[in-house]
């Protein structure tokens, strides 16, 4: 059991989430960008690293179907939507454990990292990354989306301002909740610097090819503080 009750039942999770400006938007532009990068087709193979409900694979192979997909999730609630989901791909594995325990083999043309790499506590990260390479096969892309603050102070103001975006129609108590509770969290969200980040993928071996902040767009924060994707690529040193 976490800090954050959200994470108990899959009930709420999806229809929470795609009303945060931040995350809906995030979620846009990654499956836009994977399949810019990767298109969709028949010997494409995905792992989605904490995938939660399986909602962005599903997103990704929509409209063409692809080889296979590879779930990983610590949550096995969350994994049972997934399952349900009817992913658009021959084949679908779904391994319900935490990710540091899962044995990949590098087949992975694509992975998606989406708001996943900050649930690892911070000397767990660089192995995070490991599993990551160890799932892309030569110049595979990583999808990474993630939330960058310097301070737990910024983390707090970031979310404030979350909260007051969201129009009031749609804002309700348990969302209220869940984003409190996610900006307070000290056993279930590890978030980072961008730089922090940047240096770790970078010294892990990715390329980045590209980067979009997403949120917020207006210049409260500097620049570095907020939502964005990333793509970067993992070349095979011969
Ligand atoms: C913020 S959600 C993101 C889910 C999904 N990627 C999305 O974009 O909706 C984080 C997910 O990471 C999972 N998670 C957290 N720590 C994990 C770990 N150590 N191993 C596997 N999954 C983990 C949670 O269960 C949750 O489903």
């Amino acid at each position: 059991m976490v800090d954050i009750e959200i994470y108990e039942s899959a009930n709420d999770y999806e229809k929470f989430q795609v009303l945060r400006p931040d995350y809906n938007s995030a979620i846009i532009k990654s499956i836009e960008l994977a399949r810019k990068y990767i298109p969709p087709k028949g010997n494409v193979v995905v792992s989605d690293f904490c995938c939660g409900t399986g909602m962005n694979s599903n997103k990704y192979a929509s409209d063409s179907k692809i080889k296979k997909v590879n779930l990983i999730d610590i949550n096995s609630k969350f994994l049972e939507v997934a399952r349900d989901s009817q992913i658009n791909s021959d084949k679908v594995n779904i391994f319900n454990k935490n990710i540091l325990d899962y044995c990949p083999s590098k087949e992975s043309k694509i992975v998606f990292s989406i708001f996943a790499y900050h649930h690892l506590p911070d000397n767990q990260k660089v192995l995070f990354l490991k599993k990551i390479k160890e799932s892309l096969a030569n110049r595979g892309i990583l999808i990474f989306t993630e939330i960058f603050f310097s301070s737990k102070e910024l983390e707090l103001e970031y979310y404030t301002k979350l909260i007051d975006e969201i129009p009031k129609d749609v804002m309700s108590k348990d969302l209220e909740l869940f984003l409190r509770q996610t900006s307070t969290s000290s056993d279930f969200e590890f978030k980072v610097s961008k730089e922090f980040a940047d240096n770790q993928l970078l010294e892990s071996g990715f390329t980045l090819l590209e980067e979009l902040k997403i949120w917020p767009t207006d210049k409260t924060f500097d620049r570095s503080i907020g939502t964005f994707v990333q793509i970067y690529r993992l070349d095979e040193v011969v």
